[in-house]
């Protein structure tokens, strides 16, 4: 559909790279603006390196490349105050947010009895407690402008099945779900729609490094390529950022303008429940 009026407003977390910059650019090839906000720094247990404000700063270009305006915030998503202060500037920027793609995340890598317990915490508090933090305090502002709005948050298929070595991620991803069958029902009456996305291995920083390759006993890309090939039923080792986009952008959109609490999976059918060896 092509709008007419004022251009809808995007805030996207995690946007510094990856998933995020994905979704930052990809709305903005669709019209809207967008508040990219991102850590850009360590996470203490992670294993593998942190975007940085470079990265974030490639986010702005490339959303300004599709004459899109963008307003970059390097805040963390744990900081319930910081979320609030990065609403207040999303509005005092744009005067409006419209959607909210909640994305930011970390994994560590450990079975249950040896993840610490500020390796469960850190990702706890990243992957569930900051979605929290993003919607809490931009949802009022939704409201009270009257528009409806779309809410998508970035889950995983460790949101609705098991993975090993990753207890707390699949714990706070299925937290996700929750949250947002919550806010589904919450919002509805105010037409504000809560979605989420829920994708198998995705080609991003957070997968290819050495640490997420060990998980399946691999030591390069292509070795892990071969591994990770055998979790989905398609024949792909992982999907494109831009294919979790295209699922985001939608729920984002008016063409699904009815589609509210589906937990959608991008997973290259990884979640079907095949039992036959294969790859
Ligand atoms: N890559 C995959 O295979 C995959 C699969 C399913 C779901 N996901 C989910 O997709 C989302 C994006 O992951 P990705 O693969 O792009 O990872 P990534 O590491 O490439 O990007 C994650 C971004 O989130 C940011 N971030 C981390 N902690 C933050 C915090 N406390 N506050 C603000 N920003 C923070 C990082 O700085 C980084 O820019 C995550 O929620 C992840 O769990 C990823």
């Amino acid at each position: 559909m092509t709008r007419t009026g004022p251009r809808r407003v995007a805030l996207v977390t995690g946007a510094a790279r990856g998933l995020g910059r994905s979704h930052a650019v990809r709305l903005a090839a669709d019209g809207l603006d967008v508040v990219a906000l991102d850590l850009c720094g360590p996470v203490e247990t992670v294993p593998y390196p942190a975007a940085t404000a470079a990265d974030l700063a490639e986010t702005v270009s490339a959303v300004e490349g599709h004459g899109a305006r963008c307003l970059a915030l390097q805040s963390d998503v744990r900081d319930a105050a910081a979320m609030e202060k990065a609403t207040e500037a999303a509005l005092a920027e744009f005067g409006r947010v419209d959607v909210v793609v909640a994305n930011a995340g970390v994994s560590s890598f450990g079975r249950v009895w040896e993840l610490t317990p500020q390796q469960w915490r850190e990702v706890l508090d990243v992957n569930l407690t900051g979605v929290f933090h993003t919607v809490r305090p931009v949802v009022p502002a939704m409201i009270e402008a009257g528009r409806g709005g779309a809410i998508v948050l970035v889950s995983s298929i460790a949101g609705l099945a098991a993975l090993p070595n990753v207890a707390h991620y699949t714990a706070a991803k299925h937290g996700v779900t929750g949250l947002m069958r919550s806010l589904a029902v919450e919002l509805a009456p105010y037409g504000i729609r809560a979605n989420s996305v829920h994708p198998t291995t995705v080609d991003t920083p957070m997968v290819q490094n050495p640490a997420f390759y060990a998980l399946a006993g691999a030591t390069t890309r292509e070795h892990a390529a071969r591994a990770y090939r055998r979790s989905n039923a398609l024949p792909v080792p992982w999907i494109g950022a831009g294919d979790v986009s295209d699922a985001v952008a939608w729920l984002a959109s008016d063409a699904a303008a009815f589609v509210t609490g589906t937990a959608l999976p991008v997973d290259a059918g990884a979640l079907l429940p095949f039992r036959v060896p294969h790859g």
